[in-house]
């Protein structure tokens, strides 16, 4: 018997952008010590064409949400959609470490084309999309060198052209920026604005920098630990393009800056786990209460 398919609800019509509602992950360990709770009750939505930074203390989930986006983990309760489909690794989702993860047997070209490769692209195709997207990222002349040939700053830029190279509808990035130093950094944070002005993707970027935070997103969210959640969201609208005028210097960005690390400065210090925690402080709270 042939059963007709079920007349579409208002839930099941797919809706663009991301939605995560109610999720929560625990993660148990094999040798006993108790277990963690990763994440609880997340809820989120995000919009098409938005970039959104994740922002809190060490240890508040923002690698396991960006993960769940990636479907490298399930969670435990709850729902995530991207375009009304649960998270799937795929050419539609681009993730780029702190790492840069590239093969070092491999070009970088052939770094870069790998992704196409993996979706049965031409060979031919595959090098010259590599080479449009090392263009975009000013690495053309290094698409015959080795990664180890490359400098920390280039060699990212060639993990972003990789990220880039399915013309993802959603770019993941954890930390991308953490191990280069500091001028490679801010020129690697105006490549972004200027990749995000032509992408219209939805961007997740995991980042400790509230700086960095303020200055590429369209809306930060800071989340705080034990167990991990969402604290605040807040609208960035400082006016774009951000590259060409001094946005940090704008009273704008200084009080967002503040408030944001006044906010995870006090989630740090106030975290008996934390190396940070700051005792005298408890103790005088304490004794405030007697
Ligand atoms: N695979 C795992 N197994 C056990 N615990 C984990 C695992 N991944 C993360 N955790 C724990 O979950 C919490 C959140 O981790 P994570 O998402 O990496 O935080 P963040 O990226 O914000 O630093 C931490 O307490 C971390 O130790
Ligand atoms: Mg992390």
């Amino acid at each position: 018997m042939v059963e007709s398919a079920p007349a579409p609800t208002a839930a099941s019509v797919a809706q663009p952008g991301i939605s995560i509602r109610n999720v929560s992950k625990w993660f148990r360990r094999h040798d006993g010590s108790p277990p963690v709770h990763a994440l609880s009750d997340i809820k989120l939505d995000i919009a098409p064409n938005t970039f959104v930074s994740l922002v809190g203390p060490s240890g508040c989930g923002k690698t396991t949400l960006l993960r769940m986006l990636n479907g490298l983990i399930a969670p435990e309760s709850g729902t995530i959609l991207v375009d009304g489909e649960p998270p799937s690794c795929g050419p539609h989702t681009g993730m780029v470490f702190q790492s840069f993860r590239l093969m070092p047997w491999r070009t970088i070209r052939a770094n870069v084309a790998f992704p196409l490769e993996l979706q049965g692209a031409p060979s031919s195709q595959c090098a010259e999309r590599a080479d449009f997207y090392l263009s975009m990222m000013g690495i053309r002349r290094f698409a015959d060198s080795y990664p180890h040939e490359l400098s920390g700053g280039m060699q990212q830029r060639a993990a972003l052209a990789r990220a880039l190279i399915t013309e993802p509808a959603l770019l993941l990035m954890d930390e991308p920026f953490a191990a280069l130093d500091a001028q490679t950094r801010e020129f690697m944070q105006i490549e972004v604005m200027k990749i995000r002005q032509t992408l219209k993707s939805i961007v997740v970027f995991v980042t400790h920098s509230v700086d960095e935070a303020v200055l590429l997103s369209d809306q930060v969210v800071m989340m705080r630990p034990r167990p991990g959640r969402i604290a605040e969201v807040i609208d960035v609208n400082l006016p774009q393009p951000r590259w060409e005028y001094d946005a940090r210097a704008t009273p704008e960005f200084v009080s967002m800056r503040h408030y944001l690390w006044e906010g995870i400065k006090e989630m740090v210090v106030s975290d008996p786990e934390s190396e940070f925690y700051q005792r005298d402080r408890a103790v005088t709270s304490e004794s405030a209460k007697d």
